[in-house]
């Protein structure tokens, strides 16, 4: 019997941490799902958090996500389609790390690799071993995230590259690089959207994440609200996450909007005692 057959494999989960990564509310996003609907569009995809989820409770759900980061979309159309040459690229990087961190570490920060597989374990490698694995690029879109503080790392998660390229894999599932207001074109009557763009810092301390070289501005916050109802008006369902402020309320006062509060962690924060006690909004439609 062919050994793929024989395999059995783990649930998918996000391959990299993510700044604003969803996986500590994916109880409550889940209650708030609709029990039915057409295509799954997540058009800030990030670590995909809530689309793993979805792909392993809704067998068969058509999926359509896609973010503006291109070396992270490119890292999920080559788990899926180079998985092996892709697993024995970490496992090198692993190797070297563990025989010198910190100059590998500053040393493979400073390439620019131009294959789809170096590109993708060296952004995989960057995100176990930097600090708080926090994704950070400057204006030029270099990443410039100092080396973490870990005594083993697991660079290498085999199994879990292996069931997310599987599940990748179903011609159900398709991932693009484009802005959020491409999605507009797509979506048809009771399609869910969900947005979980990078949100409005709440306070002057609050952490800063640029995950691209184009800041998210309020121009692009407006544009989202506007999109918002857009879709709306197409009898598509809504659903947003994003920080707790007067600013976003003020958004999505129309009586169509029904705005929760929830508790949330943020994980990644330098300061570790500002990891705790954050509350966001979750705005839907439906
Ligand atoms: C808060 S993160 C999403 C986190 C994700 N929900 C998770 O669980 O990991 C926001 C994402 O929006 C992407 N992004 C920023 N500006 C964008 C734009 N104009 N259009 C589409 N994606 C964008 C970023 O690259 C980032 O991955």
């Amino acid at each position: 019997m062919r050994q793929e057959v024989d395999q059995v494999f783990c649930s998918p989960k996000p391959f990299v941490k993510w700044a604003g990564g969803k996986r500590q509310l994916i109880p409550i996003l889940n209650s708030n799902l609709p029990k039915t609907m057409g295509t799954y569009y997540e058009p800030f995809l990030g670590g995909g958090a809530l689309l793993f989820h979805i792909v392993k409770e809704r067998e068969g759900q058509k999926c359509k996500v896609s973010d503006l980061n291109s070396d992270l979309v490119l890292s999920y159309t080559t788990i899926r389609d180079q998985t092996d040459s892709l697993i024995e690229s970490l496992k090198n990087h692993a190797r070297n790390y563990q025989k010198s961190s910190k100059s590998y570490y500053y040393t493979i920060r400073e390439n620019n690799p131009k294959d789809a597989v170096e590109k993708t374990s060296r952004l995989i490698f960057l995100n176990r071993t930097c600090f708080n694995g926090l994704y950070r690029v400057n204006s030029k879109g270099k990443f410039n995230v100092p080396l973490g503080k870990y005594t083993n790392p697991n660079i290498v998660n085999e199994e879990n590259i292996r069931s997310v390229s599987k599940a990748l894999q179903s011609r159900k599932i398709s991932i693009k690089c484009r802005d959020f207001e491409a999605v507009l074109d797509d979506v048809k009557k009771n399609d869910l959207v969900y947005f979980d763009p990078p949100y409005q810092p709440v306070s002057s301390t609050a952490n800063f994440t640029s995950y691209t070289n184009k800041s998210f501005t309020n121009e692009d916050l407006k544009r989202l609200a506007k999109l918002c109802l857009e879709l709306d008006s197409k009898d598509c369902k809504v659903m947003l996450s994003n920080s707790n402020s007067d600013e976003i309320k003020n958004m999505f006062k129309e009586k169509q909007w029904r705005i929760e509060k929830i508790e949330a962690n943020r994980s990644i924060n330098s300061n570790s005692k500002r990891r705790t006690g954050h509350s966001e909004l979750l705005i839907k439609n439906y």
